[in-house]
């Protein structure tokens, strides 16, 4: 879609980090936006900051299918149109232990939101774009679900390895049917080195009474920010922050430029991601998702440097 002026755009988890970013982004390309997430009154705060009659915001939960239903059209009539979706709403659950102890209910919530937040999503605005003939699909999905999976993680890469699976599915079938409608992953991502400071780091944060694990930190969320931060600081070093405007920009360029891969595509992940490749072609073990190793590579790298210095 290469001209998004006046273009209708709805992005979910929309008072989040990166969801805010890519509201901003479209309105300074001149698009009106729905922004739907969880909780009106932070919607409201988003809204207000943003300042413009063309962005409004829509309580919803993505895990409901009717809500979803209700939103494409509560933004067909806010503003008379709607062109693109960016399912971008997810959840970190915060899971302890190993792959086979966490909690069911961290499997099911976090299930529940990534993935079925995303084909609710699907289901309920991508007839209208087809029989509209016109619009765009942005999943988010992350490097940790779709170049290869950071084998501590379990749950989450679990679920975004879905959602890349899903729009891969989505673009191949869109395009077999010839339809002008197309889609893009977004992996966030900046180039400039530092970390994308958002909610997700506050893992377990809106978790609902169902889910609920009775776990103290249920209740009172860590959060692995502020102590990455804290470590960091003893040892004497600063955290930096990515610009989150980076990722929208990325959006932003997939929707324009019908990018698929809507990503940086950094040397570190291309590099893990031809060793995960490596040892599919030719049957290797997959050493790359095993921490220990990671570390003594790097040591190892960090010891030939110090031999070049
Ligand atoms: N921040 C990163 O480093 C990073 C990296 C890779 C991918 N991502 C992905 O980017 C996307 C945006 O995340 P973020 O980093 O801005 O985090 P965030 O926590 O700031 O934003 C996620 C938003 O989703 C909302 N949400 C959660 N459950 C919901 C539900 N049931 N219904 C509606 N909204 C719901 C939350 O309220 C929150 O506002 C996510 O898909 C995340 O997985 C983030």
């Amino acid at each position: 879609m290469k001209d998004l002026e006046n273009k209708v755009a709805v992005v979910t988890g929309g008072s989040g980090g990166i969801g805010i970013e890519i509201g901003r982004a479209m309105l300074a390309k001149g698009m009106k936006v729905v922004l739907a997430d969880l909780h009106q009154d932070a919607l409201d705060a988003v809204t207000r900051d943003l300042g413009s009659p063309d962005a409004v915001g829509f309580a919803v939960d993505v895990t409901d299918f009717d809500a979803l239903c209700a939103l494409r059209d509560r933004t067909l009539d806010q503003f008379g149109a709607c062109h693109v979706i960016v399912n971008n709403a997810a959840v970190g659950a915060g899971a302890k232990g190993s792959v086979w102890e966490h909690h069911l209910n961290d499997w099911k919530w976090s299930l529940e939101v990534n993935v079925m937040g995303v084909i609710n999503g699907m289901n309920a605005f991508i007839p209208h774009l087809v029989e509209q003939d016109e619009g765009h699909v942005v999943n988010t999905s992350s490097g940790n679900g779709a170049y290869y999976p950071i084998a501590s993680s379990g749950i989450y890469p679990v679920t975004k390895s879905a959602v890349t699976t899903l729009t891969e599915c989505l673009w191949g079938q869109l395009r077999e049917m010839g339809s002008k409608v197309s889609a893009s992953l977004l992996l966030p991502s900046s180039p400039t080195p530092g970390v994308l400071a958002t909610g997700i780091w506050k893992a377990g944060a809106n978790r609902p009474d169902r889910y609920l694990r009775d776990d103290p930190d249920d209740l009172n969320p860590r959060d692995a920010l502020a102590d990455y931060k804290e470590r960091a600081a003893a040892a004497g070093q600063e955290v930096v922050e990515a610009p989150l405007s980076d990722v929208a920009d990325l959006c932003l360029r997939a929707i324009e430029d019908d990018l698929f891969w809507a990503t940086y595509a950094l040397d570190h992940q291309m590099q893990k991601l031809d060793e995960r490749y490596a040892s599919m072609k030719h049957l290797t073990p997959p050493d790359y998702l095993v921490e220990a190793n990671l570390m003594a590579a790097d040591a190892k790298e960090r010891e030939n440097q110090k031999g070049r210095d």
